[in-house]
């Protein structure tokens, strides 16, 4: 295990494009938040990074959806997300955001850098554009027909419907989002990062963990699945990367670099960078040096993302910090897997998620009670699941049952037999063990509960979040079995001595919890905290304190201090709480297939008899001539060959079929409908045409080879 001076810590940087929901939290932020609290209660000199992702076509496509600007959209989500984070306790130690103009000057000077030392290559490619409004279109921007499933409404990187991943030219009939225009296809030009040149190194350095020849990690402390992907990325061959796009929205292409009109930085350029302006921002503001954040081999780096953003911490943004020149790499890149939501994957689109700044409004009291269940099943090696019962079980049958009895039994009887303080116990006791032997009590309490706080720190530094909770959770356990086995409250009349030992043990223990519980639920822990009259936490080094007290077999609670008066630190949820949550999940849902049931299919017409049907004569016909009627948008004047005569139908079909198109279509028609004058032309029947979701007209197909004038029965 390495030793590092300093230690630097990022959560992705989220697109401020829609609110953040309960995967983005047990993704990238509850994780590094609980490692950074960590790394502070360990005295270690550490900051913890963050800020709002504002570029890219992620945002410009939410300002067109909600006919704002990208701007409008940024201030909203970036404000939301500060809000958000704070409620939550994410202990970020600057929360900064890439619109920033000191971003925008420290991602274009490591883009000018790289440029200057030739680290770029210039190359030509051919990308959609369009010609109404005169720009390129990101691949969102263009829609069109999938060439896979025929889905007229795939997007230019993925149809939605068969999840084909594809590429805009490939759509059949593309569209253009931004005017409707058929795209053309034009040249232009984009500086790309050659990661093809990078491989070798970028190989070594990830299944060797050496950079240049000298240690930079170890690859087994890297999760596998992280090192999976990246090894499966290599062997793929790495290709070259445009770092530049043809937009308006984004971070400039330095104005001193030809070429640079219209250019941007490619958000997935920009955006990880977005890390060292927020560290710089966060330097100048607490008068510190940043590049000893990031310049300097005594720096630890750990990039806490999602498995989605894998390649671009692991492979792209090291290539581009190799790039630019003397910066360190990531130490560890500890991705989590996803958290699905209820059976299902969370999505946005579709609002299949928990939002967690309603869950803060709708729940405002039970933030720990959300971090605990959402550390509990963290999506740390492979993908889990969140449902309201694990979340209601979570907290009644452990956090009220374990926890918050065992702190609350120990309070409570504190107060009543000691006034409130630690118990002096004599130290002469001894206890028989199970063995028969006599042991020293305390002692050897103090030294498991030291292990345990011990066995704790290790599998969090191993970002092993779950098992130091789980750990955490064992201590508050056997503190509950303590009192269990001992019973104090039946013994105190027999043995008083021997029950101050155990309440003092016992003591200890909320102690250890109050501090340990810091990691995971700072809240509880403030509460823990106030419940032992204790200073509030500074969180410098007061974990590294106690583990050295303990390990001398000092208590962390002195005898005689006096602790504060019983408080509640969790309550009971009904089970109504979590049916109305499940009911507001499901909602919008339900609504949907209600409303595009309805949509699809049409409320069945009033039953009819078979005498009904015969009397209507239903036959085919050819169209012979079609012509808009004048002063009526949707109507056709049409001539139909019905084999033994012809005749005029006026049909409400204008919006959908152009009267080129139709002449020579065969048809059906209702031939008996009674005339009706429509507009003034007397129309004779109908055709039968077949109505789509979108309310289209298509014709209803006359069987094949069928005459004119044959009869439909
Ligand atoms: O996937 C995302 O949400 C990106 N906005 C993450 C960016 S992480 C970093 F590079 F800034
Ligand atoms: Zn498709």
């Amino acid at each position: 295990m390495k030793e590092f001076k300093r230690y630097l810590v990022t959560s992705a940087l989220p697109y401020a494009n829609g609110p953040l929901h309960i995967g983005h939290l047990a993704g990238a932020y509850l994780s590094a938040d609980v490692y950074v609290r960590f790394m502070r209660l360990m005295g270690k000199d550490i900051v913890y990074i963050c800020g709002s992702d504002e570029h890219g076509a992620a945002i410009t496509m939410r300002a067109l959806k909600d006919g704002s600007t990208p701007r409008e959209v940024v201030d909203k989500y970036h404000a939301l997300f500060e809000d958000t984070f704070k409620k939550v306790g994410i202990s970020f130690d600057i929360y900064h955001r890439t619109s920033d103009p000191l971003h925008h000057e420290t991602s274009q000077e490591i883009f000018r850098t790289m440029y200057n030392k030739g680290l770029f290559t210039e190359e030509s490619s051919e990308q959609l554009y369009d010609p109404e409004v005169n720009q390129f279109l990101a691949d969102r921007y263009v829609r069109g027909t999938c060439p896979k499933c025929s889905n007229p409404e795939a997007y230019g990187d993925q149809c939605e419907n068969c999840g084909s991943s594809l590429s805009p030219m490939e759509l059949i009939h593309p569209r253009s989002v931004l005017s409707g225009a058929t795209p053309i296809v034009k040249e232009t030009k984009h500086w790309y990062l050659p990661l093809d040149q990078h491989e070798a190194w970028l190989r070594e350095w990830i299944e060797e963990g050496t950079f240049e020849g000298e240690f930079s990690h170890y690859p087994d402390e890297w999760k596998n699945h992280v090192l999976g992907q990246c090894k499966s990325w290599l062997d793929g061959g790495l290709q070259p990367r445009a770092m530049t796009r043809d937009l308006d929205w984004g971070v400039d292409v330095p104005h001193d670099i030809p070429g640079h009109e219209g250019k941007k930085l490619y958000v997935w350029m920009d955006a990880p960078i977005g890390y060292i302006s927020a560290t710089r921002q966060w330097a100048k503001d607490n008068k510190k040096k940043w590049e000893k954040y990031w310049k300097d081999e005594e720096c630890q780096l750990v990039h806490f993302i999602g498995k989605d953003n894998i390649v671009f911490h692991c492979l792209i943004f090291p290539a581009i910090l190799k790039s630019a020149g003397e910066f360190i790499l990531p130490y560890n890149v500890p991705a989590n897997q996803f958290m699905n939501l209820e059976g299902n994957k969370i999505s946005t689109s579709r609002n299949w998620a928990v939002w967690v700044h309603e869950y803060l409004e709708e729940l405002p009291d039970k933030v720990d009670e959300l971090r605990y269940c959402m550390i509990k099943n963290m999506p740390e090696l492979k993908d889990t699941e969140f449902t309201w019962k694990s979340w209601q079980d979570a907290n009644n049958n452990e956090l009220v049952a374990n926890l918050a009895n065992f702190v609350n039994r120990v309070v409570v009887l504190t107060n009543k037999y000691y006034e409130g303080k630690v118990p002096v116990f004599d130290e002469d006791l001894t206890f028989t063990g199970s063995n028969g032997e006599e042991y020293e009590f305390f002692e050897s309490e103090m030294l498991t509960l030291h292990d345990d706080l011990q066995e704790l720190c290790e599998y969090v530094r191993k970002f092993d979040f779950r098992s130091g909770l789980k750990t955490l959770m064992d201590i508050s356990t056997k503190g509950n079995q303590l009192l269990q086995y001992n019973e104090p409250w039946k013994l105190v009349k027999e043995d008083p001595e021997s029950v101050k030992l155990i309440m003092n043990v016992a003591l200890q223990y909320v102690c250890a919890l109050g501090l340990a519980s810091r990691l995971f639920m700072p809240g509880t822990s403030d509460k823990i905290q106030a419940l032992l009259n204790l200073k509030p936490f500074t969180e410098k080094g007061e974990l590294l304190k106690a583990l050295d007290k303990l390990s001398e077999g000092e208590v962390l609670l002195k005898a005689k201090h006096k602790i504060g008066e019983p408080l509640h630190l969790f309550s009971r949820i009904d089970d109504s709480v979590v049916e109305a949550q499940i009911a507001k999940l499901k909602a919008p849902q339900e609504q949907a297939s209600t409303s595009s049931s309805e949509k699809k299919f049409k409320p069945m017409k009033e039953e009819i008899t078979y005498d009904d049907f015969v009397k209507m004569d239903m036959r085919v016909a050819t169209i012979l001539t079609a012509k808009k009627v004048e002063k009526a948008d949707k109507l056709l004047e049409l001539t139909l060959d019905l084999g033994f005569e012809q005749r005029t139908v006026v049909s409400g079909i204008a919006l959908y079929h152009k009267p080129e198109d139709i002449i020579g279509k065969k048809v059906t028609i209702l031939a008996n409908l009674a005339p009706r004058k429509i507009k003034g032309i007397e129309s004779k029947g109908m055709i039968l045409m077949s109505e789509n979701e979108d309310g289209v007209l298509n014709f209803v197909a006359a069987p094949e080879g069928a005459e004119n004038g044959a009869l439909i029965s």
